[in-house]
């Protein structure tokens, strides 16, 4: 078990921070620190797989799926492996990670810290290989797991249509006009999307953004553009206006310049969620660093891409998401100089 609280009440209302990303245009560039979901876990604290985590996790509650005695088994190469391990084994259940053996050293960890058992693959393999034996070991005995399964879980993007999308819709005073995410399962971008297309209607852009290369390295995000690559069901790009595709080394120059851009100067907090002002500023920065993860930096070269197409006009107002901080990553290029 666990030897930390994880306190599920700091999970949503995440803050909004103003980010200057020296662009062309005068639009208002906000972005949600999603670390704050769960930010006295260790390892960075949360990330903005806390949200579905829960979300998946009650609504199986909530069906009789997860009952007692089950295990809760995922195939993970990050950030959901740990908040479905955090969560789950904080509410009593027994919680098996199936990881890939290169996953990130934070998030090794903070699995390990949970309490949680795991099963290490070749990432040589693939990553199908992860899935395969996550398969493998429920097909033993079924009806001793529960896999919340992030990639066919309509509670993903749900959750995001549910929370994210009102949050920013209330933190901009509905004033967003365009919101800019990255694809994984594509949860956040479907869900926020939906969501905001409710609150706004054709006032808002939903801009969504992959990897372009096959062999990137921006945690979270999947490579989809050619090939024969396994398409998640929580992805609908029926919910897009645009896609961008990002380069590796321009998501992690974008995350070193805003490193420097506020190495001196405070982040300007536009609402700080449910949290004191106090919290955020002692969290938004890791030993006085502002060090954000690799698929924020990611965010940061999307929007500054629109930018460069002349996309976006000076009363715009743009969302993007911190989707977790960067002491995750102490031990990738990116950081290793800095943490
Ligand atoms: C750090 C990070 N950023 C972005 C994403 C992508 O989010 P989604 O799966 O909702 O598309 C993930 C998902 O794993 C992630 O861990």
């Amino acid at each position: 078990m666990s030897d930390y609280v994880v306190d599920e009440s700091t999970i949503f209302e995440t803050p909004l921070v103003e980010l200057d990303l020296d662009l062309a245009s005068d639009a208002t560039v906000f972005a949600k620190a999603e670390w704050f979901n769960l930010y006295a876990a260790p390892h960075g604290g949360g990330s903005i797989k806390s949200r579905i985590a829960k979300g998946m996790l009650d609504g199986a509650e909530e069906r009789g799926d997860l009952e007692p005695g089950v295990t809760v088994i995922e195939p993970t190469s990050g950030n959901t492996g740990s908040e479905v391990a955090r969560l789950a084994s904080d509410r009593g259940y027994d919680v098996e990670i199936v990881m890939p053996d290169n996953a990130a050293g934070g998030k090794v960890e903070a699995v390990r810290d949970a309490g949680a058992e795991i099963e290490f693959v070749d990432a040589d393999l693939g990553y199908d290989a992860v899935i395969e034996r996550c398969e493998e070991i429920i097909a033993e005995d079924p009806a001793s797991y529960y896999r919340p399964n992030q990639y066919e879980n309509p509670d993903n993007p749900g959750t995001h249509q549910r929370t994210t999308a009102p949050e920013i819709h209330g933190a901009t005073d509905g004033e967003v006009t365009h919101f800019v995410a990255g694809a994984g399962t594509g949860g956040t971008i479907t869900g926020t999307g939906r969501g905001l297309a409710e609150l706004r209607g054709d006032d808002v852009e939903i801009i969504g953004f992959e990897p372009s290369e096959p062999l990137h390295a921006i945690d979270g995000l999947k490579y989809l553009r050619t090939g024969d690559h396994y398409h998640p069901e929580t992805y609908d790009e029926s919910v897009l206006d645009q896609k961008l595709y990002v380069p590796t080394d321009e998501a992690y120059d974008r995350a070193r310049t805003l490193r420097e851009r506020y190495a001196d100067e405070s982040v300007p907090i536009a609402d700080p969620g449910k949290h004191d002002e106090k919290t955020v500023r002692e969290h938004l920065r890791v030993d006085g660093q502002f060090v954000v993860g690799t698929s924020a930096g990611a965010g940061a070269a999307a929007v500054a891409a629109l930018d460069e197409a002349d996309d976006l006009a000076d009363d715009d107002v743009v969302v993007f998401m911190l989707c977790d901080r960067g002491d995750k990553y102490a031990d990738i290029p990116l950081w290793e100089e800095y943490l």
